[in-house]
């Protein structure tokens, strides 16, 4: 009885805490810049070009912030940015000297490559462990079908959930609650996928606990902070599912074809050079959504992808889950709109995406 309020509790706060303390990646360090949607509108057509290409390829965040940070928590130091004594790291510095954060934290920044290949690794590098987990071995075989579910206003009323529920493998996004809403949402999960933001404060809880699928429910965490190893390392040893972290090489093909778009979409829109872009992004913030790589890790494991609650209506919240009414201004979704309209109906025009020789599976947005 104790011990199940006790769970209930912290999970009841969760979308607050999720906003509150960080929804999205780089939100420590967010600053305000202009809304996307701000663009004076003069249309000029763009096409793809190599000084495109070029700029899309840029992330000063990995190699001023990310590195720093990096150097910093290998040499046993606290980043600058992250005071020590701040009581929300009190339990994940005890792993600063642990062998197995330095190991994870190496093997993660040593991959640091651009190889769009790794998207026919998705499946070694994801399923094969989830599939040991389960006891499992069904090597090189993909999920048949696979229901990504976004958090998305739009999935309020649309009576998905017995669709959802229906494909073989559910991918959840950012510990959002699905209690109370199963009829629009379904009740599977096989995965949860979160950011490393979203795991910070569930490392402060006993046993680490950031289950509100269950503890048998997997889950993958994308790096934000580096200093987000600390976390992991506390919560790797208490997790009883795997708790997996994304391949930086795959977090750097997302950067890339996220950025691609929204310089397209930025250049088209306002008339303005490419240069231009960082005066409306801010390049050291500018990150693609948890979304966005959910169905980027979908297509790599899946046979075929359904997607659900993405999008947005001019009647529905932004979450389905919470009262949050704007977008993050650190994300350019109608970019990333632009780049899922070009995976349904014409996906070999995607950069990045195309050189990896990877064949994008059939895929459906349901709204
Ligand atoms: C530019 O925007 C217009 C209007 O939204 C669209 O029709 C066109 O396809 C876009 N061009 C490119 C190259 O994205
Ligand atoms: C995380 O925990 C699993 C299971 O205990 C272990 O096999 C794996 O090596 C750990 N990962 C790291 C990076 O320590
Ligand atoms: C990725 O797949 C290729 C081809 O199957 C293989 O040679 C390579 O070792 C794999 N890399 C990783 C990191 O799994
Ligand atoms: C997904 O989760 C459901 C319910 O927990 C389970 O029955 C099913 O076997 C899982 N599917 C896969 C592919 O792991």
């Amino acid at each position: 009885m104790k011990l199940s309020l006790w769970l209930r509790l912290p999970f009841s706060l969760l979308p607050l805490l999720a906003i509150l303390v960080l929804l999205s990646c780089r939100a420590t360090i967010r600053r305000t810049i202009t809304s996307p949607a701000n663009y004076d509108t003069a249309v000029t057509p763009s096409s793809s070009n190599p000084s495109l290409l070029r700029l899309a390829s840029d992330d000063p965040y990995s190699e001023t912030v990310v590195r720093n940070d990096v150097d910093a928590l290998l040499s046993g130091k606290f980043p600058s940015s992250y005071p020590h004594a701040s009581f929300i790291w009190r339990r994940s510095a005890t792993a600063l000297h642990r062998p197995e954060f330095r190991r994870s934290i190496l093997n993660w920044w040593g991959n640091r490559l651009f190889q769009p290949e790794i998207m026919s690794n998705l499946t070694d590098l994801v399923k094969t462990p989830l599939d040991q987990h389960a006891g499992q071995s069904n090597p090189n075989h993909r999920y048949a079908s696979c229901a990504v579910v976004g958090n998305s206003g739009i999935l309020l009323k649309s009576n998905h959930g017995d669709l959802i529920d229906g494909h073989d493998f559910v991918i959840r996004l950012n510990n959002a609650r699905i209690h109370g809403y199963h009829r629009n949402v379904g009740s599977k999960t096989n995965l949860s996928f979160i950011n490393s933001n979203i795991l910070h404060p569930c490392a402060s809880r006993d046993g680490c606990f950031c289950h509100p699928y269950g503890e048998d429910v997997p889950i993958i965490i994308y790096i934000c902070q580096a200093v987000h190893f600390l976390d992991y390392a506390v919560c790797n040893s208490s997790h009883k599912a795997p708790l997996l972290i994304t391949d930086i090489r795959f977090d750097m093909l997302c950067n890339r074809i996220v950025k691609y778009y929204s310089l397209k979409r930025f250049t088209n829109l306002t008339g303005k050079s490419m240069e231009d872009w960082s005066k409306f992004h801010d390049e050291k913030m500018f990150h693609y959504s948890s979304g966005f790589q959910a169905v980027m890790l979908a297509l790599g494991i899946c046979d075929r992808v359904s997607v659900f609650g993405f999008g947005k209506s001019a009647d529905s919240k932004h979450h389905y889950h919470t009262n949050q009414k704007e977008e993050l201004d650190l994300h350019d979704y109608e970019a990333e709109y632009e780049f899922y309209r070009d995976l349904v109906e014409r996906p070999k025009v995607i950069p990045f995406l195309q050189d990896s020789g990877f064949s994008v599976p059939p895929l459906v947005f349901y709204r």
